[in-house]
């Protein structure tokens, strides 16, 4: 099965009014719970790949398993994507690597970490988008900056901290000037399991303080420039759930007081224009309560195979659940695929249009 680009799979989710999520994938195991998930579901997916991923994974592993994967699962419309490229040289290996779809985060300087100026950004996006359609690959760009460090993506400000939000009133010049696909906004969200600065008088974590007024406002902007329906995109939507902290903890984990984005605030974003939905860290806690509940009941174990496949189908169990609350459950087949020839030739003939 050819890999389906991003841009078909989010027009669809808008007139769906649906979200995808776009879940990471650093090795066998998290690539093969997610596609099982979605065959499951009949639901199209997101992979996506971090430069982290692929330095860990090795760039050849991961494209033969992710390869491995359509061959098994040829009934599902997937869409392998680049997170967070630092740079159009990252970009444009992903693109040679077969991927349908990238991200070049230009809120950041290339090293993922010191925040770029607005016109660097329009730059390098720009840059990319040229390459891209021309491919006809997707292409998402960053508008605002993310909080958290942790993982070499984000600017390490205070996530709630306003100034470093998407303008609502700078969006539609972002994109009309680089041609993206789909936008990705800051509004409160940060990476990790980290995310919230709020607590409660017992000194329990509260959800971030998200500034989801600005999804409304950047959609209606974006819709009364001509970019209808103009796909936004919701980074650091892990929901950090409090049962498998307290999974973790329990088999010897030591994670702190966490919370992350609640699931009502997603569906709020899908309502009015969210449809990609990145998703890490709660699939990395999943699989780190499961290894660690596995080793604890019985030490006597030693074969990877024992606490891996446990690791594997509590993922499954936690991507169909989000694939159900993010509305992309049962949309697998909702339209034939265009393929990256099919959409190399629709972004020649809309250029010749304008
Ligand atoms: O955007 C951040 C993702 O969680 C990827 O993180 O760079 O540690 O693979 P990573
Ligand atoms: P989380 O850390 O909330 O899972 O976010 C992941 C992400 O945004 C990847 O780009
Ligand atoms: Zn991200």
């Amino acid at each position: 099965m050819p890999l389906v680009t991003m841009r078909q799979v989010l027009e669809e989710a808008a007139k769906g009014g649906y979200g995808v999520g776009a879940f990471n994938v650093n090795n066998m195991e998290q690539v093969q719970a997610i596609m099982a998930a979605a065959e499951e579901l009949d639901a199209p997916v997101i992979l996506q790949v971090s430069r982290g991923a692929l330095k860990y994974a090795d760039v050849i592993y991961l494209r033969k398993v992710i390869e491995a994967a359509t061959e098994r699962h040829p009934d599902v419309r997937a869409v392998v994507h680049l997170d967070h490229g630092n740079s159009p040289e990252t970009c444009e290996m992903a693109m040679d690597l077969g991927f349908t779809s990238v991200m070049m985060d230009g809120s950041l300087h290339p090293d993922g970490k010191t925040i770029a100026d607005y016109a660097y950004n329009v730059e390098v996006t720009a840059k990319v988008v040229e390459m891209a359609h021309a491919r006809g690959v997707t292409v998402e760009g960053e508008l605002g900056a993310l909080g958290g460090i942790e993982d070499g993506h984000g600017a390490g400000i205070d996530a709630e901290d306003d100034k470093y939000l998407t303008e609502p009133g700078q969006a539609v010049d972002f994109v009309r000037q680089t041609g993206i696909d789909c936008l990705a906004v800051a509004i409160g969200t940060s990476h990790g399991a980290y995310k919230t600065l709020r607590y409660d008088k017992a000194g329990n974590a509260l959800p971030p303080r998200l500034a989801l007024d600005r999804i409304e406002q950047i959609t209606a902007n974006l819709a009364a420039a001509g970019y209808k329906a103009f796909p936004l995109v919701m980074h650091g939507s892990s929901s950090v759930p409090q049962d498998i902290i307290a999974e973790v903890n329990k088999y010897g984990g030591k994670l702190k007081n966490a919370m992350g984005v609640p699931m009502e605030d997603i569906q709020f974003g899908i309502q009015r224009g969210v449809r990609k939905i990145n998703v890490d860290t709660d699939g990395r806690l999943v699989m780190t309560a499961a290894i660690r509940r596995v080793l604890w009941e019985h030490p006597e174990l030693f074969d990877p195979r024992d606490y891996l496949k446990e690791a594997r189908s509590a993922l499954k169990k936690l991507i169909a659940e989000k694939m159900r609350d993010f509305g992309q459950a049962g949309h697998g087949h909702d339209y034939e695929p265009i393929g990256l020839d099919g959409m190399r030739m629709q972004y020649a003939r809309e250029a010749a249009a304008r």
